[in-house]
């Protein structure tokens, strides 16, 4: 019998193994940018041109072209095919593989159908009794917390009543088994024996997974005894780190942003105000699993947790999570209420809105943090925040936006502008970063720097703008493919070159843009400035010889500079001479 696997299991696989981590495990990867740097395992190099980008979860090697998933990765590094590969990524993640046809896992799947149904009973069961005329007390709890028979509805809540075993009962009567009522966490078993409910005398959340499937409950007693919140625990299809409450409503929405808040109450009173984008992560920290579920379905998140110590706490520990998988992240700070059910309790839904359009940015979430425990009088403290907020700076890798940061808070905090600077450089270099930030605030032409960076660099921009030319001009090409291949590309532009040069051998056409994908980012500026250089008013072609005897002069000049730079030996002079002569000659032509 074949194996097949539903996409949405190869989908949840993938999710769950980050390409970072699983790269990570094979090859050295340094942070550089926003992306992961090593030496590429398909090819042999000696400088790391092998690219991994965790925002769009794919690697890519500049050096030898190779790119893809975490799929490929493992298929091409352990030789395995796609279904091999599937297996080992899913036994990293400790995810059980349904395989087919397996007594064990008939079982098992016949079991999750069941854990569903019982859900679904359970649901059913304290929905009906929230309205019972027995269960007035839970009735006024509603109506206290000011919930509407609508949103009851929609998201199903109920009442589990004071009784020790109604829903077990219910359901071993219905013909579920004793061990199926135990595994879906509903039923516990006590000392005599016997099954008892594990919720009572509780307002009960039912808890789904995407598709809308009921897979856990939590519930909230209705005076203050402890604990406040009971939840399910992990069942066959209860994951808590990987669920958000809330969510197969949530994704319906038509905004591009997702609010997450810690609680039920938070998620339900939102709905209920009008604001359709938000979810909980639970009480728990969020998981790295929740991150990338929430970026699967929205472009941006706010936080926007308890205003307490503990919520300030996760939201830290969540501007990390979701920054380091990519995810775009505003914090959403509560000035009036314990959390957002409360402030919009209190100041209406159009208030809290405001609050989401104010919601700032992690940088200057981490700064008003820092700011707080800043004592103006106190010269340390200040020293201690100015090096806090260069901290914070020094991670900012645009430079526009760290420019705008160093002067708001230079003015805010009277800080000067140059020793605000100072310290972010030193930081940087202290984090290898220096260079990294050379390069990225002088202009972008300058990138080579030492003495022969002239030629070098000279050299790298021609060679784009020849590329720049190829792309526009087919008759270029000829001209140019048996003179200058693309081996003899600097390392820079080798791969694009041989993208380029792949093309049009086969007689497929490439615009310069795609070819700009390929490039480094780091050079894109260069190659853009080469592509509008690339227009001749006269002849394409002898334009384009220019461009390649002046590359072949620079590659001159580079070799006597590194022959002259070998001192005191007379077969070097010799060679000198020679070289010399060379580029007397071919500046002549
Ligand atoms: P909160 O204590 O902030 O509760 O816990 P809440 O959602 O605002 O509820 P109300 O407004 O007091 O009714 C936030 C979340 O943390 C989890 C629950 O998921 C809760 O919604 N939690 C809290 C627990 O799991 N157990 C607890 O004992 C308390
Ligand atoms: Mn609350």
């Amino acid at each position: 019998m074949a194996e097949f696997y539903s996409d949405e299991f190869i989908e949840e696989v993938r999710l769950n193994n980050d390409i970072v981590d699983v790269i990570g495990e094979y090859i050295k990867l340094e942070k550089r940018g926003s992306n992961y740097f090593g030496l590429c395992p398909f090819h042999n190099e000696k400088t790391p041109s092998f690219c991994v980008e965790p925002n769009k979860q794919y690697y890519h090697c500049f050096g030898c072209g190779q790119g893809g998933n975490v799929y490929s990765f493992v298929m091409y590094v352990e030789n395995l095919d796609f279904l091999e590969s599937l297996k080992l990524l899913a036994e990293r993640a400790n995810m059980q593989l349904p395989e087919m046809g397996s007594l064990l896992n008939k079982e098992k799947e016949n079991l999750q159908k069941q854990l569903f149904q019982i859900n679904l009973e359970a649901a059913r069961v304290f929905y009906k009794s929230l309205f019972d005329s027995s269960n007035i007390v839970a009735q006024m709890y509603i109506k206290n917390r000011g919930l509407t028979k609508d949103v009851i509805k929609k998201f199903g809540i109920g009442y589990s009543n004071s009784n020790w075993d109604t829903l077990s009962t219910y359901l071993l009567q219905k013909g579920y088994t004793q061990e199926a009522l135990l595994q879906s966490g509903l039923a516990i078993k006590g000392q005599n024996g016997k099954l008892h409910d594990r919720f009572r005398k509780r307002i009960m959340f039912p808890i789904t997974n995407v598709r809308g499937n009921i897979i856990g409950f939590g519930g909230r007693v209705i005076d203050d005894s402890m604990p406040k919140y009971m939840n399910s625990p992990e069942t066959l299809i209860y994951h808590k780190g990987k669920e958000l409450y809330g969510l197969n409503i949530a994704k319906n929405t038509k905004q591009k942003r997702m609010l997450i808040v810690e609680g039920y109450m938070d998620v339900v009173s939102l709905h209920q105000s009008g604001i359709d984008n938000v979810v909980a992560s639970l009480g728990t920290a969020l998981t790295q699993m929740q991150g990338r579920v929430l970026k699967k379905y929205s472009e941006e998140v706010v936080i926007s947790y308890d205003a307490d110590s503990a919520g300030q706490a996760a939201t830290m520990k969540g501007i990390d999570i979701l920054n380091g998988i990519g995810c775009k992240v505003k914090v959403l700070s509560i000035p009036d209420g314990k959390d957002p059910d409360e402030f919009i309790k209190k100041n209406g839904p159009e208030k809290f809105k405001l609050l989401i359009e104010g919601a700032i940015s992690l940088v200057e979430y981490k700064i008003r943090i820092a700011r707080k425990q800043l004592n103006l009088e106190d010269m340390d403290s200040k020293i201690g925040f100015l090096n806090t907020v260069a901290s914070i700076l020094v991670k900012v890798e645009n430079n526009v936006e760290r420019e705008m940061y160093v002067n708001r808070i230079s003015k805010e905090y009277s800080i000067s502008v140059d020793s605000l600077n100072a310290e972010i450089y030193r930081l940087a270099e202290g984090n290898n970063k220096k260079q990294q930030y050379k390069l990225m605030t002088v202009k972008p032409k300058v990138i080579v720097k030492d003495s022969k960076k002239n030629e070098i660099n000279r050299i790298i921009q021609n060679e784009m703008l020849i590329m720049a030319f190829i792309c526009n001009e087919n008759s270029v090409f000829q001209l140019i493919k048996e003179r200058f291949k693309p081996e003899e590309f600097s390392d820079v532009n080798k791969a694009t070159a041989r993208v380029l040069y792949d093309r049009l051998t086969q007689n497929k056409g490439i615009t310069a843009a795609e070819l700009l994908n390929i490039i480094d980012s780091k050079y894109a500026s260069v190659f853009t400035t080469e592509i509008q250089r690339a227009h001749s008013d006269g002849n394409v072609e002898a334009a384009v010889l220019d461009v390649f005897r002046r590359i072949e002069l620079d590659k001159l000049e580079l070799l006597r500079k590194q022959v002259s730079s070998i001192s005191d030996n007379e077969g070097d002079v010799e060679l000198l001479n020679q070289l010399l002569k060379e580029i007397r000659l071919k500046k002549k032509k």
